[in-house]
């Protein structure tokens, strides 16, 4: 056994740690710190669909934090079906006085379900 683990160590610190290495830089800069593939690529989508001129992750802007929007419809069967309806329509009274204007047919269904999922999704 002992054997064994001194020949099967080098090996390790040959294969297992250098291709560590070059992608170190990667993880700890802020841009992509704590955040997956999927995370950048949802942003970009909200993003490119101006979802985020009134939207953040965690703190209200014109419209509810979508960490929040996950915390209230978390365990809700139909939130999903709901809010796509909703985000596709625009509407108010939710979360206060201000208004989601329509998204629908500027941003499409599809990109609007991943979005709803993707909000609903979160921590
Ligand atoms: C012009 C500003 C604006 C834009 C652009 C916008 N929203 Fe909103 N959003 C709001 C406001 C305001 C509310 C709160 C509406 C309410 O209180 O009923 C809201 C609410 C929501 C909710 C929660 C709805 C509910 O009934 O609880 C979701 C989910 C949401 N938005 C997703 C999106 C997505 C996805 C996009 C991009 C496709 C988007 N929003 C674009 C302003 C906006």
């Amino acid at each position: 056994m002992k054997k064994l683990l001194l020949s099967v160590l080098p090996l390790m610190a040959l294969y297992g740690c250098q291709p560590d290495t070059p992608a170190q830089p990667l993880k700890s800069s802020p841009a992509t710190a704590g955040a997956g593939t999927d995370d950048v690529a949802m942003r970009a989508l909200a993003q490119k669909n101006l979802c985020l001129t009134c939207h953040t992750l965690d703190n209200t802007l014109v419209g509810p934090a979508w960490r929040k929007v996950a915390t209230k419809y978390r365990g809700q069967k139909d939130a999903e079906t709901r809010l796509v309806d909703k985000v596709a329509k625009g509407g108010t009274g939710v979360w206060g006085a201000m208004v989601m204007p329509p998204n629908a047919p500027r941003v499409s269904e599809e990109d609007i379900r991943t979005l709803v999922r993707y909000t609903l999704s979160l921590q």
